[in-house]
């Protein structure tokens, strides 16, 4: 569990740490066929793998956690497999929340939310109406709900369209700063790292502008067997990593 205290308890020792780390959850169905058991067992394991994630990335000192929890394409599951995604993570974000906020973890929410379950919408309610004062505040954790790449940039292409339209800005003035604040991210910095679990080697739609260069870490281990340790690995394989961006 998160500490609820505002120390580290046990700084792993890194040389280099993302300030911002995406991943993609992938494999909890798999995971759970494998233990002989229904899919839906596999995302509550899910929940439990997102906690141990949490609290090493906010160990290490990682200030930004970006998980994608629910794809604008995850719709089209079985409906009782959706119902039961929903009410899991409803649930985990009101039962983790106070540990989170004393943790100096807030929680934001990216994605179309207005089309989520009533109960889902309030719990993000209440946990964005959470306050951490700025001195307290250690990690902001992202949680991408009915999110795509694809939809957060055809928004942000609608809303530049509209100032362009309303004469609040001229389209030569459209810069990548222009687009970059009107994602869902705006004002946090790209993600130096993504991981994606599971042996799936896509990127699925996810944070498609920000990851444009981002170290990417694939591993096949499913996401409820992806700890504390995994986790390490990741952010230890990214110190290795040289990042050139384009140069020599
Ligand atoms: C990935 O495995 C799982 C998902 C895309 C959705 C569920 C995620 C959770 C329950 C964790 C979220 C928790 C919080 C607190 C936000 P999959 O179903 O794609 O597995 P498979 O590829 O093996 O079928």
């Amino acid at each position: 569990m998160v500490q609820n205290d505002n120390h580290i308890p046990s700084a792993p020792t890194l040389d280099k740490v993302p300030q911002h780390v995406a991943v993609i959850m992938d494999g909890n169905g798999r995971w759970a066929k494998d233990q002989g058991e229904e899919r839906l067992y596999g995302h509550r394991h899910g929940v439990e793998a997102v906690r141990g994630v949490v609290q090493t990335a906010a160990e290490a000192g990682v200030r930004y956690l970006t998980i994608y929890a629910f794809s604008t394409e995850n719709w089209g599951r079985p409906a009782e497999e959706v119902d039961g995604i929903m009410s899991l993570i409803a649930q985990a974000i009101l039962s983790e929340l106070d540990t989170l906020t004393g943790a100096g973890i807030r929680m934001r929410f990216i994605g179309d939310l207005a089309s989520l379950p009533a109960s889902l919408q309030e719990s993000i309610r209440i946990a964005e109406a959470a306050v951490i004062p700025a001195e307290k505040l250690r990690m902001t954790l992202n949680i991408a709900l009915n999110y795509s790449s694809r939809w957060e940039l055809t928004r942000a292409m609608q809303q530049i369209a509209v100032a362009v339209k309303d004469g609040s800005l001229r389209p030569e003035e459209i810069t990548q700063e222009t687009v970059s604040n009107h994602l869902a991210t705006a004002g946090m910095p790209d993600p130096e790292l993504l991981i994606r679990t599971s042996g799936e080697l896509r990127l699925s739609n996810f944070l498609l502008w920000q990851l444009s260069y981002t170290e990417l870490y694939f591993t096949d281990t499913l996401w409820p067997a992806f700890g504390r340790d995994q986790m390490l690995a990741a952010l230890r394989e990214y110190g290795r990593r040289k990042r050139r961006f384009g140069r020599l």
